[in-house]
C-alpha cells in the first residue's frame, strides 16, 4: 500500500516528541497497543534521528515518519534511519529537492495559496496545514480547498478528540496529526490513543 493510503487509512498521525532515547520504545509501543502504528517522530530534539532508528528496527509493522524536518541534511538522515515520510512545519525547497529524489512522502506545512502554489510546483499532492487552528482552521481549509480542487490537506495544530471528526468529515483531509494523545505515561498515551481510534475508525 502506498504511503499515501496508509496515512490516509489510519486518519490520524500522532506528533511524537522523543526527549530520552529511554522513552521512544514504551512511547512508540503504547501508539502501537492503542491501535495507531503511525508516528511523525520531530527532530526537535537530539536523539530523533535515534529514536526513528530504533522505531523501524522494533516495530517494522509501525509506519514512522520524520516531522519538523526544516533542512537537507536532516532530511537525509531521517531517510537514513528509516523514515518513510517527512514533515515539515513550512515548505523547505531543499528538502522536497532530497525526498524527490530519494522518493519518500514529503508534507510540508503551508498556509498561504503562493505556499500551496510553490507545492504543486513540486509536484506534491498533499500538504501539512499548520499550525491549523492559528489559520482559520476549517473554514480558511475549505476556502484554500475552492482554489487548489486537487490538493489535499493534513490539518496539524489544535486538533483534539473534540474536533477531529469535524476536519475528517472534509473530503480534502486525508488525516489529522496532532500531539493530544501524546501526554502521560505509556498506559495513558495507550488509553487515549485508544480513545481516538475508536473515534475516527
Ligand atoms: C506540533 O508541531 O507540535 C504539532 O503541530 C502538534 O500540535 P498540537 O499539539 O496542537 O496537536
Amino acid at each position: 500500500m502506498k504511503i499515501t493510503e496508509q496515512i490516509s487509512k489510519l486518519k490520524v498521525v500522532p506528533v511524537v516528541v522523543i526527549k530520552d532515547i529511554a522513552d521512544a520504545e514504551p512511547t512508540l509501543r503504547a501508539l502501537c497497543e492503542g491501535g495507531l502504528p503511525v508516528a511523525e517522530i520531530t527532530f526537535r530534539t537530539a536523539c530523533a534521528a535515534d529514536a526513528i532508528k530504533l522505531g523501524c528496527e522494533k516495530f517494522p509493522e509501525m509506519l514512522i515518519g520524520a516531522g519538523t524536518v526544516i533542512n537537507a541534511e536532516q532530511c537525509n538522515k531521517a531517510i537514513d534511519c528509516g523514515a518513510k515520510f517527512i514533515v515539515g512545519p513550512g515548505f523547505a525547497a531543499e528538502v522536497a529537492e532530497v525526498c524527490r529524489e530519494r522518493d519518500v512522502l514529503y508534507l510540508p506545512g503551508c498556509v498561504t495559496p503562493t505556499e500551496i502554489i510553490t507545492a504543486i510546483s513540486y509536484g506534491l499532492e498533499i500538504v501539512k496545514f499548520f499550525p491549523c487552528s492559528n489559520f482559520g482552521g476549517l473554514a480558511t481549509l475549505k476556502a484554500l480547498s475552492a482554489a487548489f480542487p486537487t490538493m489535499k490537506f493534513m490539518p496539524t495544530g489544535g486538533i483534539s478528540e473534540d474536533n477531529v471528526l469535524e476536519y475528517l468529515a472534509f473530503d480534502k483531509i486525508v488525516a489529522c496529526g496532532g500531539s493530544w494523545m501524546m501526554k502521560g505515561t505509556p498506559d495513558e498515551i495507550k488509553a487515549k490513543t485508544a480513545s481516538a481510534v475508536a473515534k475516527v475508525q
